[in-house]
Formats: C-alpha cells, structure tokens, sequence
C-alpha cells in the first residue's frame, strides 16, 4: 500500500493508501469515529469506524487525543461534504504515540500562551499557513534574483561594523574584542557587487530593538540586492519588479493558505506595477495638509507611514529622504545636497516599510565626513573603503525585511508569527 501525502490524495480515489502522520482532532459517537488527520501537507477527514477496522482496533483507537501520531491504512473516497472533498475509509489505525494533555486545545488561548509554545503552536493551521507562506515568498525571492544574473554570496555575521547606526548593535566578545551580530550584509554586498556585478545576499540580519512594536524582530530576515553600474531609478524599478513578481507568485501558489488566513485576496489582486512614487517633501506636504505635526527634516513613524500608504492599492515609492536621518552610506542628490539617493517603499494597508535602499556614496571623502560625523571607527571601515580605491563605480541596492513582507501578505497584525521562533526584546524562549 503506497504512503501517500494529503495533498495527492485526489489522485488516490477508490485505492487503498496508507497515511502518516498525527491526530488534529479526534470525535467518537458511538461504533464510529470522525478523525482529523494532519500530515504536515494539510488535513483530511478519516472515517473510522468500528466495523471496518475491528473490535479491538477500534477499543485502542478510544484513546486517541489531540497530537496523537497515527499511521493509518484505509481506502479514498470522494465525499463533497468532508473537508476538501475526499476522506479515508479506514481499515486499520496503528498508534504510534498517545499524546497526553496537548497544551493548545481548541479554545482561546492568550497570545503569550501561544508563544510560550511556539514549538507546538507551528502545528496549527494558522501558523502552518503562515510558514507555508514564508515559504513560496523566499522561493519567490531566490528565483526572481536567480533568473536575473544575481549571484548569492553570503555575507558575515560576526562583523565589526555598525552599517545602519550605533544604538541597535548587539556586541559579544570576540577573543577579547567586540563583535557585533550583523545588522545587515550589506558592506560585504557592496564588495561582492564590484566581483560579480549583480549581487545578492539573504540571511539573517540583528538589531536591538528596545521598543515593543507590531514591527520589529530584534532577528529577522533581509534579502538584499547590491548592483554595479545602477542609479537610484534602475534601483527602484528592481524593488519594484521583485516586489510585484512575489505578489503574483503568492496569489498563484498559495490561494488555499490565504483562505485559511481569511487574507482578503481582491486587495493584494489590485496591486499593480508601476506603484507610485513620491519624494519625501512631497509626503511632507501632504502630511501637513492633513493636519499632522511634523517638519521638513523629521523622519516618519508609524502613523505618518500608513497615512500616505492608505492613498494607494499598492506599495508607494517614497524618495530622496534628508540626508541627517538617513545612513552614512547614501549618496547625496547632486542637484540638493540636503537630501540623499534613499528610497523606502512602504507596503499597503499600514504594514509600514518594507524595503530601503539607495544609491550608494561614491566620493571617499564625503564617506570619512559621514563615518566621522556619526562617530564611527574609521579603521573598521577602512576595508569598505577600498571600494572606493578601486574601480568604483556607482552603484545601489536596497534591503527587503522578509518578515514585514510575510506580515502585510498574509494580513497579519503582528509580525511575530511570521517567522517560526520569533524574537523580541521580551522573548528568548523557545
Ligand atoms: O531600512 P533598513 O535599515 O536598510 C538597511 O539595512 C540597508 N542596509 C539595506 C540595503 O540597502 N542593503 O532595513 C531594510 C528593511 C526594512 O525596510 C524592513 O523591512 C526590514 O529591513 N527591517 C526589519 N524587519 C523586522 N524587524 C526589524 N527590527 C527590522 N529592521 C529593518
Ligand atoms: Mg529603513
């Protein structure tokens, strides 16, 4: 008898299969039993009842609880009323292990309750849903870099620079020295662009983040692209073109997780390249019409994000940001030196920024002003600027934070279940 997979099961109709897996829920009325089966590939009705099985199968089968892991054996039937349209018939149920008192009942629990057992919680439909998600959206990802000449070279953990400023570093000895946990990969992006032209880099990026936010992993994900030879605009329609090939690749692969997420699919079905683009002094301006208190040079928190993301169906472009509240690696704009070549794109719906990038500084001196104005050792930077010695080019990227993009797709209201074992300021454990 085969070992089939739930999400094969259709093409098993009328054949004797054998499944594997676990107990989601289990009800007896009397000589039968109904038995919500999960594989780890979805969930399916088992019918199993006493005079298909036999007695004794169906006396042991009476101490089945939630989690249970179960190997059953049985025949596919179709059955438009059962969950997903088939079920099993089963003809015998071997236990494997009796899961006793499952934590995560059927009823309401309270959120930290569910962190607190994240590590049974990713059983659950929602949170199986979610990584599934994750998931197709690395996939996507990888495969929109991939098919477009980008290489992937990893870039350092240990690090002993502070890229995206000094107040989120997260330091450990290192022989005596500091080391800090990376913040981004993205210097090492800049050296690996001048090697391979098109480059990128995805893995996970740290920062102590002390505030408590909807927003913020003090671990999270960020894939970041670093491009020889390109300009702000180039950069900008890169982002775009990525952000608007995840979308497409989520609605075609993972329609049945974002049911389940009761994720409204006719917004994310509206957004459409090219999003619309507006330089920070344009936000300024509308912002204050709208009755904000806010000053040209003030950096935008949440509120000021949603505001202008709620105008428009798609993630909006906004650019060319004063250069005091941006990082010292961004290029200033030639025709104003107040602001630089720095974009963020800010998702729809109030999930905030999503991406950052810039045109890179290319003028050595102008990058030892800002290392030295941003109280930077210049001496840990001395590498990055070899860059600048040797065959610079101009040059931009930007980061797209992968946990942010998991939160606004599948409609979440946090961001600490996009990722299996989240990390915050408050939670180590598990
Ligand atoms: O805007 P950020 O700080 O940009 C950089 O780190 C650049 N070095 C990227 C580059 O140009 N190569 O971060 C980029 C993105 C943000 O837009 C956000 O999506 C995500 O990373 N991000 C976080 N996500 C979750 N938790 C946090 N604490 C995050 N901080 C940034
Ligand atoms: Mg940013």
């Amino acid at each position: 008898m085969d070992r089939v997979f739930i999400k094969n099961i259709k093409e098993h109709v009328d054949k004797e299969v054998t499944l594997k897996g676990w107990v989601y829920s289990f009800r007896r009325s009397g000589k039968i039993g109904f038995l919500t089966f999960r594989d780890g590939f979805g969930l399916l009705q088992c019918i199993v009842a006493k005079n298909d099985i036999g007695e004794e199968n169906f006396e042991s089968v009476k101490k089945l609880t939630q989690e249970s892991s179960v190997v059953i054996e049985g025949k596919v039937v179709e059955n438009e009323r059962a969950l997903g349209g088939y079920e099993v018939i089963a003809s015998k149920v071997e236990i494997i292990h009796i899961s006793k008192d499952y934590p995560i009942t059927p009823k309401e629990h309270g959120t930290d309750f569910l962190m607190n057992h994240r590590h049974l919680w990713l059983r659950s439909k929602k949170q199986h849903a979610i990584l599934k998600v994750r998931h197709q959206i690395i996939k996507a990802i990888r495969d929109f870099f991939d098919s477009n000449d980008f290489t992937l070279v990893d870039s350092p953990i240990f690090t002993p620079n502070a890229a995206e400023g000094t107040s989120t570093l997260f330091g450990t000895d290192y022989f005596g020295k500091t080391a800090y946990l990376a913040q981004t990969g993205q210097l090492y992006g800049e050296a690996s662009a001048m090697a391979f032209g098109r480059h990128y880099n995805f893995g996970p990026c740290f920062r102590a983040e002390k505030s408590k936010t909807r927003r913020h992993l003090t671990e999270f994900w960020m894939v970041e692209p670093e491009i020889a030879y390109c300009d702000i605009e180039e950069d900008i329609q890169w982002a775009e073109d990525l952000l608007a090939y995840i979308v497409s690749h989520v609605l075609s692969t993972c329609k049945e997780h974002l049911v389940t997420l009761e994720r409204d699919i006719e917004i994310l079905k509206k957004i459409k390249a090219p999003f619309p683009r507006l330089s920070y002094s344009d936000c300024i301006d509308i912002l204050k019409k709208d009755g904000f208190d806010i000053e040209w040079g003030d950096d935008f928190g949440s509120p000021e994000e949603t505001h202008i993301a709620e105008k428009f169906d798609s993630p909006v472009i906004v650019h060319r940001f004063p250069s005091k509240i941006k990082a010292f690696y961004m290029k200033r704009d030639p025709e104003n030196d107040k602001v630089v070549l720095g974009m963020d794109i800010l998702a729809p719906e109030g999930y905030g920024e999503i991406v950052g990038g810039s045109e890179r500084e290319t003028d050595i001196d102008i990058l030892l002003d800002r290392i030295k104005e941003e109280g930077l050792n210049k001496e840990d930077y001395d590498w990055f600027l070899d860059l600048r010695r040797f065959g610079s080019v101009p040059h931009s990227g930007f980061g797209m934070g992968l946990e942010r993009v998991v939160a606004w797709l599948c409609g979440l209201t946090h961001i600490r279940e996009t990722t299996p074992f989240a990390r915050t300021m408050g939670r180590l454990n598990p």
